[in-house]
């Protein structure tokens, strides 16, 4: 299938861009880089795929822009994901917020009905059920009222699509995505920010009284729910609810946040902020008949994995968010370390082990130990990088915070002991760098 995702530089768009990829469809994006949050961020979202898919740097606000990169192109799909999010922020700027999600789904929903496009699959909230008290949220609950314009923005995009399929039988299916968390996420969000600010001895911001629920979905679950809408034949207009359906309280996550960090928080209680519903919870019974939406990951697994990706506590190895740290810090948001030589194929060895020795050698230069540490856990490849690490330990220079012995041995734990007792090393060192707090951001 040939694909559109607008948003494709966001969280979830580029985790989709991926996933399409994966599945051996032929994928463009849309987004306009904006600064909603530090655009570097999305530059290095897209990174692992420019090569392979082209990005329309447009705004969804200009029509003729929509319209020119839709129309003609024969698509298969538009996965409509582009859209201002965030449920506070919109209550500051209301405007930008309708102007986006509401004459921006206009917009694609006009390009796909021109461009013939069949399939119009839009990125809704659980926002749009608004205080409802029947719990958990059925998609088929009467709405009568949100309470903040970002829901609002939603709830007329859903709108919109409903018009578009009775008026010109284009499909669609509005997808109302529960809280996602995952790797990238936005850092607005509380999983991400909390996580942050405890990580980094900074207080959090916690309002109301801790017992306000949210329904969490891992970024894979998702996928797989939005992947399925590509073989949906059912109604010709549709919603589903993405959602984990199970809650938790504001209070028990900062505890998995602080248990899988090893630190405490240092909690600022504020009054509930308005907008901000008191309970999120999907009913996916429908999404799991029709469209075999199958959630697998509990959030005390999430959690977890989300930290171990955002602060490194590795003794090796590659994590993205610390090639993204290397890199921005390092050569700005344009890293030869993470592009892909032209015309060659970035998943090949031979490109892995460029970039590799680019960070690792090259790159690091006088720039001293941290570089080296960083381009060391950038590094997929033992080689080069393993030599370079010997010589730290030699040196006795710290490793990760470990000196002498202990340095040592995480500089074999990269190299040269077979995978089982190099695993059995990493677990050890990451076990011991959590209780001794060693590690890096590296979002
Ligand atoms: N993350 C969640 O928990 C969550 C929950 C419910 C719904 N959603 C919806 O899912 C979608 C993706 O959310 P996300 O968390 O990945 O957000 P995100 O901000 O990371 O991604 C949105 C992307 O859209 C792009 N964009 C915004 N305005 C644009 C414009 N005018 N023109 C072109 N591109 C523009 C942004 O640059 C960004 O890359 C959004 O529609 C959001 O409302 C997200």
């Amino acid at each position: 299938m040939k694909i559109l995702v607008t948003g494709g530089a966001g969280f979830i768009g580029s985790h989709l861009v991926e996933k399409c990829l994966g599945l051996g469809h032929a994928v463009e994006a849309i987004d306009d880089f904006n600064d909603f949050y530090d655009p570097a961020i999305k530059r290095a979202n897209v990174a692992g795929f420019q090569a392979h898919v082209p990005i329309h740097e447009i705004d969804i606000r200009d029509g003729d822009a929509v319209l020119r990169a839709v129309k003609g192109q024969n698509f298969d799909a538009i996965f409509h994901l582009a859209a201002r999010a965030g449920v506070r922020p919109s209550i500051n700027r209301p405007k930008l917020y309708i102007d986006t999600n509401i004459s921006g789904t206009f917009h694609l929903l006009e390009a796909a009905r021109q461009g013939n496009v069949p399939r119009f699959i839009c990125a809704s909230s659980s926002s749009v059920y608004g205080v409802l008290k029947t719990l958990p949220f059925r998609e088929d609950l009467a709405l009568t009222q949100t309470i903040s314009p970002y829901a609002a923005s939603k709830l007329a995009a859903e709108q919109l699509c409903s018009n578009y399929s009775h008026l010109y039988g284009l499909r669609t299916i509005n997808l109302r995505f529960f809280t996602v968390y995952g790797s990238r996420q936005r850092p607005d969000l509380a999983i991400h920010s909390f996580t942050r600010a405890i990580w980094e001895g900074k207080p959090i911001q916690q309002f109301g009284d801790g017992s306000t629920r949210r329904d969490y979905t891992y970024i894979d679950d998702i996928l797989q729910g939005v992947t399925a809408c590509l073989s949906y034949e059912g109604q010709l207009c549709d919603v589903f609810n993405l959602g984990e359906s199970q809650t938790t309280t504001l209070s028990e996550l900062i505890a998995m946040i602080e248990n899988a960090l090893g630190k405490k928080a240092v909690i600022e209680r504020k009054t509930d902020q308005p907008g901000d519903v008191p309970v999120t919870y999907a009913d996916i019974s429908k999404s799991r008949t029709l469209l075999g939406y199958d959630p697998r990951t509990k959030i005390s697994e999430g959690i977890p994995r989300f930290v171990e990706g955002a602060v490194s506590f590795r003794a090796g190895g590659a994590s993205l968010f610390a090639r993204i740290a290397y890199s921005r810090r390092e050569h700005g948001d344009t890293a030869d370390c993470r592009r892909t030589s032209p015309g060659a194929d970035p998943d090949s060895e031979r490109e892995s082990g460029r970039r590799s020795r680019d960070c690792a050698n090259g790159r690091a230069g006088d720039r001293g130990l941290a570089c080296r540490l960083d381009a060391t856990r950038v590094s997929k490849s033992t080689g080069r990088v393993a030599r370079s690490l010997a010589g730290t330990a030699k040196s006795r220079r710290p490793f990760f915070g470990f000196r002498g012995k202990e340095a040592a041995a995480a500089v074999r734990a990269t190299h040269g002991h077979g995978e089982r007792r190099r695993h059995d090393h990493r677990s050890v060192l990451r076990r011991r760098a959590r209780r001794t707090r060693v590690g890096t951001w590296c979002e």
